[in-house]
């Protein structure tokens, strides 16, 4: 009996060693290149899946709900480059900014504008992508604006996502709308489809992608901002990261694959996709319309 313990002792080491050697290779700091992330062995991306194209739920032929988005796309790549497994963690757009300042992820991929107080809470890497503004509203309230000094009225009411840059375009263009946050950029489109509300600022192709799905959505104008393009946020202090998550942004921007990103999406956010956020088990909540 003695024996048969020392020997199952001595495997067990003998295990117990092995797994020592494969985390010691494997291990912090011994990916492809050396990095430091929050979770070892994995990127932490938090993301804010309200937003087509570039991160939203799109239903697969059973009706479950998958990220998609080419942020989305992006990140896996990235992931993959650096020799890391990709980790998700979908959140509210609002909720974004003071988890980076947390230091609770590695990358913030979520249409992220490079907003120059943000730089407190991350670093920010290139730009990949070059976004615009736009002001929109529903076809039955088209009448209602001619330009974006229109949007400066008093009558009206006149949505942001909150958190967003979006907030600071209504408060320079329309400061004397009633000027309301909702925490979804999806919960904008619902408000201005059932007539709530009647405009909203947004990012001009969320809009357009939004538009493909719902006909009585209508673009007023482009809106200016000053810190155009979407970057990543990476980890305050993470240097190392920083340089490697530029190299595999800029290479697959170079080598084309970011444009299939862009039409994958653009083909996806068209078809069935669902508007909002996830029960805890990773269901569409069954009340949702
Ligand atoms: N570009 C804007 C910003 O950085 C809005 C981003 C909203 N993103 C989202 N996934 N809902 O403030």
């Amino acid at each position: 009996m003695k024996k048969i313990i020392a020997l199952v002792m001595a495997a067990l080491m003998l295990v117990g060693m092995l797994a020592g050697c494969t985390a010691a290779d494997d291990g912090p700091g011994k990916n492809k290149y050396n990095l430091t992330t929050v979770k070892e062995g994995y990127l932490t991306v938090i993301t804010s899946p309200d937003y087509a194209p570039y991160e939203f739920y799109a239903l697969d032929k059973d009706g479950n709900p998958s990220l998609a988005g080419f942020d989305m796309a992006l990140a896996q790549y990235i992931a993959d480059y650096l020799d890391l497994t990709l980790e998700v963690v979908p959140m509210d757009f609002n909720g974004i900014i003071g988890e980076m300042q947390n230091g609770k992820a590695d990358l913030a991929m979520a249409g992220l504008s490079p907003k120059p107080e943000r730089a407190l809470a991350m670093d920010f890497s290139d730009t990949y992508y070059e976004g615009k503004q736009a002001f929109i509203t529903t076809k039955a309230n088209a009448g209602k604006f001619t330009d974006l000094a229109s949007t400066n009225n008093a009558d009206y009411t006149i949505a942001v996502q909150s958190g967003t840059i979006q907030v600071d375009l209504a408060a320079e263009f329309s400061p004397n709308a009633n000027v309301i946050n909702l925490t979804k950029a999806t919960d904008i489109i619902t408000e201005l489809l059932s007539g709530k509300i009647d405009g909203a600022y947004v990012e001009w192709d969320v809009a357009a992608s939004y538009q493909k799905n719902y006909s009585d959505l209508q673009i007023v104008c482009e809106v200016p901002y000053e810190a155009e393009g979407n970057v990543i946020g990476v980890k305050k202090g993470n240097t190392d990261l920083m340089k490697y998550v530029n190299e595999a942004l800029n290479k697959c921007v170079d080598e084309g694959t970011f444009a299939k990103f862009l039409e994958e999406a653009n083909n996806l956010a068209s078809g069935d996709n669902y508007q909002g956020m996830l029960d805890p088990d990773g269901k569409v909540p069954t009340d949702a319309g």
